[in-house]
């Protein structure tokens, strides 16, 4: 199953997905029955005329940067087609994909209090399976998947990792790449420098850059989330496949001698970042880069091509992070259903849309992904996106951490949280101290 170079596209796909029905195997436990009524008790009264329920669907995201807005409103528009009279609530909430997002923690309220939206965005894998799944508040996909045909045209390794005890639990929409180098071609022409492929290569360029005043790295860490997806990327540099998958099954331990090495990388790498990256937020950063003055080089997934390409901005180019040429950080994008969905017609006729080929390739052209299918339409994706799909068939895959791919979301909180030690105090032993701390946390291989 193993090389030293990797694991197979097959093998990863499988692992993620395995990993992920164990964890939620080892942790299910059914929904009690509400329990009956005291005898004497009164009856209870009759339950009130049911409310007439609008014709709406109502999805949660947190999709409002360019790219993902437009990536979003073109999965409505295939929805729509279909379904003409329905009102679509665009719960759209700012704030990215980090912990402190005000998506996942509104949704988390809602889901609790037994009010869950129709459908919402959601990380493939750890993410649903840990937050959604394990308490019992997803309605299993056999039924969609038979009926839009979705096991046809879906790789059956994503099926796995979209599965729980053989259930499919959400839709992917697509596919992100984690480990994409962005660099401004004029920063980069500025110094004469050619695109570097190590670590050290990027330190040479970053004393260039820094010699004429130029930020070298965009960072923006006003929230525990950037610096670790940055850090996830150091890892793959560092280690082989294997290596980083035992990380997350107990077999390598985050005190390993490699661990420290990529901390050190991703310490000296904040000398040439933005040096107000402490308060420069996701939102933020996009907007940095495009300047004038910008940072000369982003490492971020493939959601920035989306954003970068809705400002009209062409300035740059895209190669493999340092050291992770020949590998795919893989993370991907779904949607399931809630049980109580209030309008839940509605939202299955939406999972059939995104799980569409039409769908598919309405929303990912705008969004930098590709799509989950297999059967998506080359024409309508660009130079870019055609590479990300040909890296991804031919790419040693590794999931990622910080999008909910590698490990459950308790260890994505409390991983974020000690690479934010790092970029806050620059103490490496601190930040390595947390990492072992998590991981005994998160009992990988228990
Ligand atoms: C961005 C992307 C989203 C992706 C997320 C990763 O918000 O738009 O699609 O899932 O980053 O956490």
């Amino acid at each position: 199953m193993y090389s030293s170079e990797g694991i197979s596209r097959r093998s990863f796909l499988r692992l993620v997905g395995v990993g992920a029905t164990m964890t939620a195997l080892a942790a299910c436990a059914p929904a009690a029955a509400p329990a009956a009524p005291a005898a004497g008790a009164p009856a209870a009264a009759a339950p009130a005329a049911a409310p007439t329920v609008a014709n709406q669907l109502e999805i949660f995201s947190w999709w409002t940067s360019g790219g993902e807005v437009e990536a979003l409103n073109a999965l409505y528009e295939v929805y729509k087609a279909s379904n003409p009279d329905v009102e679509i609530v665009n719960a759209a909430l700012a704030g990215g994909a980090g912990q402190g997002g005000n998506m996942k923690a509104l949704l988390e309220t809602r889901m609790q209090g037994g009010e869950p939206p129709d459908s919402f965005q959601v990380h493939l894998g750890r993410e649903l399976i840990d937050s959604h799944v394990i308490p019992g508040r997803m309605e299993e996909l056999d039924f969609l998947y038979d009926e839009a045909g979705l096991n046809d045209v879906f790789p059956q390794d994503l099926i796995d990792i979209a599965s729980y005890d053989g259930h499919p639990m959400s839709v992917p929409v697509n596919i992100h790449r984690s480990n994409v180098f962005w660099y401004r071609t004029d920063k980069l022409e500025q110094v004469g420098a050619e695109v570097p492929k190590t670590w050290d290569e990027f330190f040479v360029v970053a004393e260039q850059l820094k010699a004429i005043g130029v930020p070298a790295l965009a960072i923006a860490e006003s929230e525990p989330n950037f610096s670790g997806h940055v850090f996830e990327n150091v890892l793959n540099a560092v280690m082989t496949p294997e290596a980083y998958r035992g990380l997350f099954d107990g077999s390598v331990g985050w005190d390993d001698a490699q661990v420290t090495q990529a901390l050190e990388i991703l310490n000296k790498a904040y000398d040439y970042a933005n040096p107000d990256y402490l308060s420069t937020s996701w939102g933020d950063i996009n907007d940095r880069y495009v300047a004038d003055d910008g940072p000369a080089t982003m490492i971020m997934g493939d959601w920035t091509h989306g954003v970068l390409k809705s400002k009209g901005f062409t300035n740059y180019h895209w190669a493999a992070a340092p050291g992770t040429e020949g590998k795919f950080v893989v993370l991907s994008d779904s949607f399931g259903l809630p049980k109580g969905a209030p309008h839940r017609d509605n939202a299955i006729g939406f999972l059939k849309a995104t799980g569409s080929r039409e769908g598919q390739d309405a929303f990912n052209p705008p969004k930098g992904s590709i799509p989950a299918r297999t059967d998506a339409d080359p024409a309508v994706y660009d130079e870019y996106q055609l590479e990300a799909m040909e890296a991804f068939k031919t790419n040693i895959l590794t999931p990622s951490i910080q999008h909910g791919a590698a490990a459950k979301q308790s260890f994505v909180l409390d991983y974020a949280i000690a690479i934010n030690v790092l970029a806050t105090t620059r103490d490496v032993a601190a930040a390595q101290a947390a990492l072992v701390q998590a991981a005994t946390d998160a009992e990988f291989g228990a």
